[in-house]
């Protein structure tokens, strides 16, 4: 059957496909849904198919007495299993005869989104639709995103933000060499997933990725746990142990928190990178080992080098490159795609119905300043999801307190420098006490900026 005009922007109007076998009803349904949507009508099974197939359909609602079956259910039944076939996003509200509830269970778990009673109620049946459309526009939001996702190569980092784009285009052209990488960004930004990305871009994808994180071992046992041992080479040391440095062998050595390496490794370490052998801690053969190395850390290197806490010439063998992970804050639109994809994941682990976040919460998430990055955000939409009772993820739910606001002088002048001087030491905080960063991001010159931090006293 036909299409029926309605308004001149029938175009962006969602598309519902109406079945009935009734004219009547048919009528009816057209007479109270023909402003909000574009109306496609059909009276049996081939036809609904016909229009399936060939328009974009979110909606359809269907009579399930259909003929050669009107008195049953038997044709309506396998009408909606057709239709999921064709499209497996559409959402289809079935209409059963007075009192039919075991039919409607059974079209329910055929996949059909609701079920309503004849006669139907025009205002509730509306309703019902509403939500359709409304999970219907989610489900497309999130096959786009997931589509995207999978062309570019990387399914595991999400963004689209320019500051990403960036990251991602470094880390192809990285990949496919052997070059040393050094990745830099704060606390929680995916470090570690965009030392993986590289690796699992690299022609050493089929070796090992080992990580190892020099922050978090005692020095006594990091070099041991980098190098390996030797039987007997302390006490202790029972056996022959290879390191990671070995155990990285045709792979990638991640080396997370490099800022916190000591003196005396820094030293080891370096010959690694330039003979590319090393000794086992208690060993005397030279053992050759074919490793890519990429080194992370949310630490200034620049003043660990001024202080003498880091070597000059490792810095610059571990960083032929570098990549800035940018903060969280300044992804833009990458925010509230994360929170949404995150919140899905965690939504099935849960096994919870929750079908998105409230408006207030969006604007929430985007104005927060994410101090933890995607880690916090990460951790908050799982407490979220926990906790919570609502079907929309609320404000409430996701905490997101901002410190007070600081109290501004009673002048003009002294308000302007109160909230000058938070800022300037914020981004400061930002870049590590990067000068020329922090300059970039307030828009204004170096030596500005210098004057500034001179007349605030803002402590480097
Ligand atoms: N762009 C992203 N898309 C999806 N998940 C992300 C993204 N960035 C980070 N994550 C997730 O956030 C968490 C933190 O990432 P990761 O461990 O790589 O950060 P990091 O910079 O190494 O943090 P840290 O400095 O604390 O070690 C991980 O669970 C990671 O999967
Ligand atoms: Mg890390």
């Amino acid at each position: 059957m036909s299409k029926i005009d309605n308004t001149q922007d029938a175009g962006i109007l969602p598309s519902v496909l109406l079945i009935d076998d009734s004219p009547e009803i048919l009528e009816q349904m057209k007479w109270g849904l023909k402003h909000r949507y574009t109306i496609f009508e059909a009276d049996n099974r081939e036809a609904a198919v016909g229009i399936l197939q060939r328009e974009k359909m979110a909606l359809i609602t269907l009579d399930l007495g259909l003929p050669p079956d009107a008195d049953g259910v038997s044709e309506g039944l396998s009408a909606l299993k057709q239709f999921i076939e064709v499209n497996p996003l559409v959402k289809v509200v079935v209409i059963t005869g007075n009192q039919d509830r075991a039919n409607a269970l059974k079209a329910i778990q055929f996949g059909a989104y609701d079920f309503m009673e004849k006669p139907v109620d025009l205002e509730v049946f509306k309703t019902v639709l509403r939500r359709a459309e409304y999970l219907s526009g989610l489900e497309k939001e999130n096959q786009t995103l997931l589509e995207r996702e999978g062309k570019r190569g990387f399914p595991d980092i999400i963004g689209t933000s320019a500051v990403m784009a960036k990251v991602f285009d470094t880390i192809r052209r990285v990949a496919v060499s052997d070059i040393s990488v050094l990745i830099v960004g704060a606390s929680g930004t995916g470090k570690e997933l965009v030392a993986r990305a590289i690796h699992q871009q690299s022609h050493r994808k089929d070796g090992p990725f080992v990580a190892i994180n020099c922050g978090a071992i005692p020095e006594m046992l990091l070099e041991s746990e980098l190098f390996g041992h030797e039987k007997g080479a302390f006490t202790g040391a029972h056996i022959q142990r290879p390191g990671r440095i070995e155990l990285a062998e045709g792979g990638t050595l991640f080396l997370d928190e490099i800022g916190e390496i000591p003196p005396a490794l820094q030293v080891k370490l370096l010959r690694v990178l330039q003979e590319r052998t090393i000794e086992r801690v208690g060993g005397r053969v030279e053992i050759p080992v074919d490793i890519r190395v990429l080194a992370a850390t949310n630490s200034d290197l620049q003043m660990a080098m001024k202080e003498g806490r880091f070597r000059e010439d490792l810095y610059y063998r571990l960083n032929t490159v570098t990549i800035s992970v940018p903060p969280l804050r300044d992804r833009g639109t990458d925010i509230v795609m994360l929170a949404k994809v995150l919140l899905q994941r965690f939504t099935e682990e849960a096994k919870k119905k929750i079908s998105g976040f409230s408006r207030e919460a969006l604007l929430a998430l985007e104005q927060y300043h994410w101090p933890g990055n995607v880690r916090e955000l990460e951790n908050r939409i799982r407490r979220a999801v926990t906790l919570t009772d609502n079907l929309r993820i609320a404000p409430e739910d996701l905490d997101l307190e901002e410190p007070k606001d600081v109290q501004a002088g009673p002048t003009l002048k002294e308000a302007r420098d109160v909230v000058e001087k938070r800022i300037i030491e914020q981004t400061l905080n930002k870049t590590g006490g990067n000068i020329t960063k922090a300059a970039t991001i307030l828009s204004v010159s170096r030596p500005t900026l210098h004057d500034l931090i001179s007349r605030h006293a803002i402590k480097k």
